[in-house]
């Protein structure tokens, strides 16, 4: 499949820009800075982009690319810091600025460039620099001028070499998608091969390939993710398939029927029950640290699934799971990217490290909203693909300290009257997650004349498109007051509610 490569030079805008091609239709992979030029001369690559990044060309320990990249004659588009290096190893002089460009300009483009076929002359554009680039590399031209600098898009157009001064992959600068059209679709030359029927038919002969005659077991959590894995591995292998729907023991209320409801409905699917949370809640009794958790989570789900396929008949070497792109890269640390280790997240970072099964992760280089298309693509209804997303570990994750049955029906209670009240709003499907984290915390309270001192709990409402950022919702006050009133009315044991009023960054979207 024709792809873009985009080397990861530690900007926090780099998945944005994966997304930004995949919107059209063109694959892109993000592949570690210093990946070599023998892997990236794969003919399938057929341009390179390279990401910006918080480093400066004159620091001493600075993430370069492999030299030889250049020798590669494949197309190549820099931007922010991905420009001034590719100008430094081109012979460029990049001057180094105490002063950052930061904010909006207005960029003038020059006739005749590729990268701006069909845009207008002047377009608006955000930056975000230090360092500025001084003189050009031999064989380059200007492209594109604001009034900080002459060479806000610098081209080499016999070698097919850009770069960009701004960032044309964030929301604002408007027509950035368009030249990031032009680079794909003119510079590289590729086709609009990327689309979700086109993923769904590749996707199921790789399913096929893989798996041969072997059957395999799905955890199916009914979430968006195993949901659509499931759907489409039954596409691919049929009756080799058996999903299993392990109650941890830190589900939400109904969860359990919900979700067999929703499978027999939709999804057609073989699926076995199993009952495993007294095992869950005996292993993570006594347990706080919030990483501890994750990773006693991971490694049960992967008992119970052992257990489980010695009941069915015939062997299952295969284990499925609906793990995305963004699980993946979350959990690698690729360069000197920020988004380096920060959670285990239960189907990756969680793994045993001995294992009787082969993964099969058909979801692995998806990003959500390519998912939920996916979803859309193979039929699943609105209540599958657009419900909000559910932590794998569950429960445990939004109890803080220790859990308990008591404080898990705390939670239970909570989250029915959240989800309640976004549904009667019609929010809740124009969010991106809204939940109730129970703090270990105690204040006192007064109803109905009586003295009370019980527990606080945290409401968190997001919005995101992927999860890799968020920002919290403003949710309308009326809606909060009726939230916060009915949880303080009909959960027994808190007395509290506070606003969660973080974004993520700095925060996560889940407290543990
Ligand atoms: P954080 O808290 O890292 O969460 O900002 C990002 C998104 O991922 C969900 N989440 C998980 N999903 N297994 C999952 O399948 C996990 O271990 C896990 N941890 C967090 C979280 O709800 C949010 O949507």
């Amino acid at each position: 499949m024709e792809k873009i490569a985009i080397l990861d030079f530690g900007s926090q805008y780099t998945q944005v820009i994966a997304r930004r091609i995949r919107e059209r239709a063109v694959f892109s992979e993000i592949l570690p800075f210093d990946t070599p030029a023998t892997r990236l001369a794969d003919p399938e690559i057929r341009g390179l982009l390279l990401s910006g990044g918080p480093a400066s060309v004159y620091s001493r320990k600075v993430p370069q690319p492999d030299p030889a990249i250049f020798a590669l004659r494949k197309p190549i588009l820099g931007i922010c810091y991905g420009m001034q290096l590719l100008a430094h190893h081109l012979g460029g002089r990049v001057a180094h600025s105490s002063k950052r460009e930061y904010g909006p300009g207005v960029l003038q483009r020059r006739a005749g460039s590729l990268l701006f076929s069909g845009l207008p002359r002047e377009l608006k554009v955000w930056n975000s620099h230090g360092d500025k680039l001084t003189r050009l590399p031999r064989g380059f031209r200007s492209a594109a001028r604001t009034e900080n600098s002459e060479f806000a898009a610098i081209e080499d157009p016999a070698r097919r070499i850009y770069g960009l001064q701004f960032h044309p992959e964030v929301h604002h600068t408007p027509l950035g998608r368009h030249i990031l059209e032009n680079f794909v679709h003119r510079i590289c030359g590729c086709g609009r091969k990327w689309t979700m029927r086109s993923f769904i038919e590749r996707a199921c002969d790789d399913l096929r390939a893989q798996v041969g005659r072997e059957n395999v077991i799905l955890g199916l959590s009914g979430g968006v993710d195993s949901s659509v894995a499931a759907a489409l591995l039954h596409r691919a292998i049929g009756q080799q398939l058996t999903c299993v729907f392990v109650n941890n023991g830190l589900l939400r209320k109904h969860e359990a029927e919900g979700v067999r409801r929703l499978v027999k409905r939709n999804l057609r699917v073989r699926l076995k029950y199993v009952d495993a949370s007294d095992g869950f809640l005996h292993r993570l009794r006594g347990v706080t640290d919030p990483e501890r958790k994750r990773k006693i989570i991971g490694r049960e789900f992967i008992r119970v699934f052992e257990r489980t396929t010695q009941q069915l008949r015939g062997s299952h070497r295969f284990l499925a799971q609906g793990t995305l792109y963004p699980d993946v890269i979350e959990s690698v640390s690729i360069g000197n990217n920020p988004a380096a280790l920060i959670k285990s997240h239960h189907n990756v970072g969680g793994l045993p490290k001995r294992m009787r099964f082969r993964l099969v992760e058909p979801l692995r280089q998806l990003f959500k909203d390519e998912v939920r298309r996916v979803g859309e693509q193979l039929g699943l209804p609105r209540e599958v693909v657009w419900r909000q997303p559910f932590p794998g570990p569950g429960l445990a994750v939004r109890c803080l300290g220790e859990i308990s049955e008591d404080k898990l029906r705390v939670l239970r209670e909570a989250d029915w009257v959240i989800v309640d009240e976004m549904k009667k709003s019609g929010l809740y499907y124009k969010v991106w997650q809204t939940f109730a984290v129970l703090l270990p915390v105690k204040s006192v309270g007064v109803m109905g004349d009586e003295r009370t001192y019980e527990n606080a709990l945290a409401f968190r409402a997001v919005e995101s498109q992927d999860a890799m950022t968020a920002d919290w919702v403003r949710v309308p006050y009326d809606l909060l007051a009726k939230i916060s009133n009915r949880i303080i009315n009909e959960v027994r044991g808190v007395n509290r509610v506070v606003l969660d009023i973080t974004s993520k960054p700095p925060g996560t979207i889940e407290w543990e």
